[in-house]
């Protein structure tokens, strides 16, 4: 008997990416928002006792950074709460909990990577809701991995990537924040390196996940380090070079060609947003190398990653059909 994984968050860009590669570990139940919906605690207690699950994925979370100032309530519920319950019935279970958290957790003051140990202090709502839900896992006591990781795109969804190009189409000078850095992570990396993390966790008989004993919080991000700025030009650079007739793109894009000719570099002050943003969100991955031997790509190759056609990106009508 395959252990079962509860996996929350399947329509996302994460969870899409491990809603196909988790199959291969465990028998992988991923509930509709009708039948999960994390702001709904009864919801929540009802699927994790139906399913009794070794190991509970929560790749859902609110995400909406700036929509979050005005919607604390929805946010604390998603972020912070649902995790705290999911983390109590893993206890009670003995099964494991791996969360994703984020670099927003961190205020950006620090000049150098961030390690683990240094002091959360979020700047904004979203990244307060995270790391209230970081806190509860951490006190039910229940096994967990929670991995911080950040910027993160993929070929579908809300994101960076497919924000530049489809602005690439409309104007001929974009503006883009020059004095945030951090490391674009791609969802497909950060869903294959999870996935080698956990078959590392499956017992000899293949039927349940061993306890990891390096439970705790780890980073997990491309390797590597831009700003927004650079991040556009590589994207506009990638897709200049990449075949035109990827399937992602073209979406992105709806078939228009791009038309931008000058990437104007512009800083924080001069890009209004509800939600403060950290200058620094570099994580430091040392510790993730160290115990799990896992360590991403750089940015860079990941992006490249992206516009390559054998590297496929995940069609999210066939993730959500199979289950
Ligand atoms: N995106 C980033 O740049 C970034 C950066 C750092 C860390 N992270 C963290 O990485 C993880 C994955 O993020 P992502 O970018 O893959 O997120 P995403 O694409 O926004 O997906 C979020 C998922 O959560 C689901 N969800 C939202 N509210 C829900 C609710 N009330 N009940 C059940 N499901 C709900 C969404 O369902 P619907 O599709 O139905 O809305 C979607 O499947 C999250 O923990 C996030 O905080 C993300």
């Amino acid at each position: 008997m395959k252990p079962t994984i509860l996996l929350t968050g399947k329509t996302g860009q994460l969870g899409s990416e491990l809603n196909r590669l988790l199959p291969k570990l465990g028998q992988v139940i991923a509930p509709e928002l009708t039948d999960l919906d994390l702001s709904k605690p009864e919801q929540i207690l009802q699927v994790m006792r139906d399913t009794r699950p070794q190991l509970i994925v929560n790749a859902a979370a609110y995400t909406a950074v700036d929509a979050a100032e005005t919607d604390q309530v929805n946010a604390l519920a998603v972020n912070a709460e649902a995790p705290r319950l999911l983390a109590l019935e893993a206890k009670k279970l003995g099964a494991t909990l791996v969360h994703y958290s984020t670099d927003y957790v961190f205020d950006g003051s620090k000049k150098a990577p961030y390690v683990e140990t240094d002091l959360p202090n979020p700047l904004n709502a979203y990244g307060r809701t995270k790391l209230a839900g970081e806190q509860a896992i951490r006190a039910s006591g229940a096994n967990h991995l929670i991995f911080r990781t950040s910027w993160v795109y993929a070929t579908h969804g809300r994101n960076f990537l497919l924000t530049i190009l489809r602005l690439a189409t409309e104007r001929e000078e974009l503006k883009i924040v020059a004095d945030q850095v951090g490391a674009p992570s791609c969802a497909l990396d950060l869903a294959e390196a999870t996935t080698k993390i956990v078959a590392g966790m499956i017992a000899d008989d293949k039927s349940q996940f061993a306890f990891p004993e390096a439970s705790g919080t780890y980073h997990m991000t491309a390797a590597g380090q831009t700003s927004w700025y650079e991040f556009a030009n590589a994207i506009l650079e990638e897709a200049r070079r990449a075949p035109q007739n990827l399937p992602w793109r073209a979406s992105a894009t709806k078939g228009r060609p791009l038309i931008a000719r000058r990437l104007v570099p512009i800083s924080t002050e001069e890009f209004r947003s509800p939600a403060p943003r950290p200058a620094n969100s570099v994580l430091s991955n040392a510790r993730l190398k160290q115990v799990f031997g896992v360590a991403l790509p750089d940015w860079r190759t990941q992006l490249q990653n992206c516009f390559s056609p054998e590297r496929a990106p995940v069609n999210p009508s066939a993730a959500l059909s199979s289950r």
